[in-house]
């Protein structure tokens, strides 16, 4: 896997027209993440269909990478949408298709974050069913739709902006941590049933990013807030916590669709804090990889023997 490059060497190796025939899909490109996603996939030269709620958001997106096409070849198209109406998902990938033709890359970003201290009140299960229907039940659904097209013709890659709550217990993320521990096993089992058919599928962590999700409408309790102090405790650490910027992640993204070396990590938590180019070390002797012997980035229960 090649190193993750600053920016201005990157903007260089990109202007090669890398992903000049690819079609990809990015939900929640309007901000944060997803928008650093599409900038970086527009500006390699893929066809991108930006998806968010937020029309102007969406549309400056798009703005931006036209407006570089004629140096990067890369264009862009905005699907305003809402991506908890579950049954609308597959006439928005016919209608990306049909705009842009079939689709070689998804990336599941759009999430919401909802933090909330089960032990003080009742959850709200309203609440809850919508972290789990944007964050796990959509990703689900865009990857069912696009997956038998892609493995019909060999060829795809699907990413996931998972988090280090799949592998960590933090209290009082319980919906966005059981989503995104959903996501980790849906990438393992796809994995599992249709894995060296010409897919690949990554859950990639980022770590703690610079977009202010926390900072959403809803996205912390204000009733759990004024409760014993613990939940404030943990907002504070996460907005004091080392951050990196979006833009390493939509590296991240680049480098696991266009480097061949990454399809070994396909199906894995691919932890963006750890040392990935080690991992691919080790995945690189096969059975005998610490990663295979000790079952390594993946969910699972030990047991004593
Ligand atoms: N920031 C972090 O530290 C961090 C860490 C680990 C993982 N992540 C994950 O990274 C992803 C992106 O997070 P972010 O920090 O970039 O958040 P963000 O800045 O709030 O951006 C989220 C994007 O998702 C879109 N979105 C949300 N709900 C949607 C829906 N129902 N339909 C369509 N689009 C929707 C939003 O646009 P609209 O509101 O306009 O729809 C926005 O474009 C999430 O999956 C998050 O869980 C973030």
């Amino acid at each position: 896997m090649q190193r993750l490059t600053p920016d201005a060497q990157r903007l260089a190796a990109w202007s090669s027209h890398l992903l000049r025939d690819q079609v990809a899909v990015v939900t929640g490109a309007g901000r944060g993440i997803g928008r650093a996603i599409a900038l970086a996939f527009g500006l390699a030269g893929a066809s991108v269909a930006c998806i968010a709620r937020t029309e102007a958001e969406a549309q400056s997106i798009v703005d931006e990478i036209n407006a570089n096409r004629p140096t990067s070849g890369g264009s862009a198209i905005a699907m305003v949408y809402d991506l908890t109406n579950i049954p609308g998902i597959p006439a928005l990938l016919s209608s990306v298709e049909a705009q842009l033709g079939p689709i070689t890359i998804l990336i599941n970003n759009a999430g919401i974050a909802m933090v909330h201290a089960l032990g003080q009140h009742n959850p709200n299960l309203f609440a809850w069913e919508k972290v789990i229907t944007t964050n796990l039940t959509s990703p689900l659904a865009m990857m069912s739709c696009i997956l038998p097209s892609m493995l019909a013709r060999l060829r795809g890659t699907i990413v996931s902006i998972g988090s280090r709550n799949a592998a960590h217990d933090i209290p009082y993320t319980w919906a966005y941590s059981v989503a995104k521990t959903g996501l980790l096993k849906m990438h393992q089992i796809v994995e599992a049933e249709v894995g060296g058919r010409g897919v690949y599928n990554y859950y990639l962590q980022p770590g703690n990013v610079d977009t202010g999700i926390l900072e959403r409408e809803g996205a912390v309790d204000e009733v759990s807030l004024k409760g014993d102090g613990g939940l404030s405790k943990m907002v504070d650490m996460v907005n004091e916590a080392r951050k990196i910027s979006a833009e390493v992640v939509a590296e991240a993204c680049v480098v696991l669709v266009t480097d061949e070396a990454s399809r070994l990590l396909s199906g894995k938590y691919v932890d963006l804090e750890q040392d990935i180019e080690g991992i691919l070390e080790d995945l690189r002797r096969g059975k005998g990889s610490e990663c295979a012997r000790r079952d390594l980035y993946r969910l699972k229960v030990e047991s004593l023997r």
